[in-house]
């Protein structure tokens, strides 16, 4: 079984990306520059968030880190996007999820202007992705097909089956298969017969955010299988995959895995990097 290695492919990216930045900072006169809206103290989102930071700083990206107390109002939130929308110096803008209760995501990821939108969650990115269009596209699955492109792993053709139908990954994932010639199938908590289907799958991406789901059985020889879940499980970091009965068969049955850690989790910052880098190029074009 082949370890499709995200963190080895997104510290390439990184490499590769810090080089073009270089290059456009000269050209341009400015760097590109993400601003990022923390709304709470959530732990989880915390560490996303400052890895994201982390890796713009690595590489020539501007962040500005906008850390709001829970307590935010919707609308206090809304003038901070209106402010960042009309900022000429704000190349991507990136909310992190999930938001404060109180508050309405889609009201909070409509209002960003689109071209600006990082993570591509604006409804017109959506629709964008939906067309084939030129859309800005989400980065955990931006980051899966570039990962399974860089592995050569044929597409064309091949029945996907995706686990989990979020804005966030799921649906989007299954756009961007469509677009790249899968066949492709989108599985829920409501699925009928699940292994029936899973079985099936040439190409498995299970995000689903909780462990122990998928067992040997429920998957085709030769799969290769991607692991989207971060699950803490007695201190240990593991993904959707995880399951203390038979991880071991499905290592044994799968052509090609993605670890957790180092598989998917970076290859969704390093995507987040190559979307600031294509706004601040499209805006810089016109
Ligand atoms: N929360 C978990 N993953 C993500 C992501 O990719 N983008 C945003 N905005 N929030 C998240």
């Amino acid at each position: 079984m082949k370890i499709l290695n995200g963190a080895a492919l997104s510290k390439k990216i990184k490499s590769v990306l810090a080089i073009e930045i270089d290059y456009l900072v000269k050209k341009h006169g400015r760097a590109p520059k993400l601003c990022i809206v923390l709304t709470g103290d959530d732990p989880a989102s915390t560490s996303y968030v400052k890895s994201k930071q982390k890796s713009c700083n690595e590489i020539g990206i501007l962040c500005d880190l906008r850390l709001l107390p829970y307590a935010t109002s919707q609308d206090e939130l809304l003038a901070l996007i209106e402010v960042l929308n009309n900022d000429p110096e704000t190349d991507g803008i990136l909310v992190q999820l999930p938001l404060p209760k109180h508050i309405d995501q889609n009201v909070v990821l409509q209002a960003i202007d689109y071209k600006k939108d990082a993570d591509g969650l604006h409804p017109m990115n959506v629709g964008l992705l939906n067309r084939s269009d030129d859309a800005i596209i989400p980065c955990t699955p931006k980051g899966i097909l570039s990962l399974l492109k860089a592995e050569d792993i044929p597409i064309t053709g091949k029945h996907c089956v995706v686990i989990g139908r979020s804005n966030l990954v799921g649906k989007p994932m299954a756009q961007l298969m469509l677009r790249e010639n899968a066949s492709v199938t989108v599985c829920h908590s409501k699925t009928r017969d699940l292994p029936h289907l899973t079985r099936q799958g040439e190409i498995l991406i299970i995000a689903i955010g909780h462990p122990n789901l998928l067992h040997a059985d429920m998957l085709k020889k030769g799969a290769v299988v991607v692991d989207v879940g971060i699950n803490s499980v007695d201190g240990k970091l593991v993904g959707d995959l995880y399951n203390s009965i038979d991880v071991q068969d499905i290592e044994k049955k799968a052509a090609a895995i993605t670890p957790v850690p180092g598989g998917v989790g970076p290859m969704t910052v390093a995507s987040l990097l190559e979307n600031v880098v294509e706004i601040y190029k499209r805006r810089c074009a016109v």
